[in-house]
């Protein structure tokens, strides 16, 4: 059984995550979509908070899991019985972070393999950060995120 593991901050989970997620179900036997800690950001909401809503945008998809975690991702994706990390790839600003992980989680597990994936190009301009900002502001975030995730911003800028 070939498990990937999709890890980030989903803080909160995007348009851009959700297309992601559906191509890597295609190409996988299961798919764990997993909360991580990034000790360079401090997450609006809750890891629980997180992984509801990723658990409502990906309901339909029978080989999808979602689950969190704190410490390392390669020993969370070997304790998963994992062999590939899943990251999306936007654009070239993507690239320099993307590239110095995927090697340093190489060089701690050799077996875990990172596989990068292009969302549709129309969600290329969408981040969480992005989502934070304009919802923060009052703009409309429709596009960028399902009705729940939207509904989930109204309450926690309230
Ligand atoms: O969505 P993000 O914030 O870009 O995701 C980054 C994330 C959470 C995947 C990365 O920070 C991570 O892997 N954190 C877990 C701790 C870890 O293993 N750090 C070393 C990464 S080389």
């Amino acid at each position: 059984m070939k498990i990937a593991v999709y890890p980030g901050s989903f803080d909160p989970i995007t348009f851009g995550h959700i297309d992601i997620i559906e191509r890597a179900v295609t190409l996988f036997d299961k798919v764990i979509v997993t909360v991580s800690q990034n000790f360079e950001k401090t997450p609006w909401f809750t890891a629980a908070e997180r992984c509801e809503m990723i658990k409502d945008s990906v309901s339909g998809l029978a080989n999808c899991e979602v689950d969190h975690f704190k410490g390392l991702l390669v020993d969370y994706v070997s304790r998963m019985h994992g062999t590939a990390i899943i990251r999306g790839l936007r654009a070239l600003s993507d690239f320099e972070f993307e590239f110095k992980m995927a090697l340093m989680n190489r060089s701690l597990a050799e077996d875990i393999t990172t596989v990068f994936m292009m969302p549709h190009a129309r969600y290329t301009h969408v981040s969480s950060s992005l989502v934070r900002e304009v919802a923060g502001l009052g703009g409309d975030v429709s596009m960028l995120v399902p009705d729940h995730v939207a509904r989930m911003l109204k309450k926690k800028l309230a």
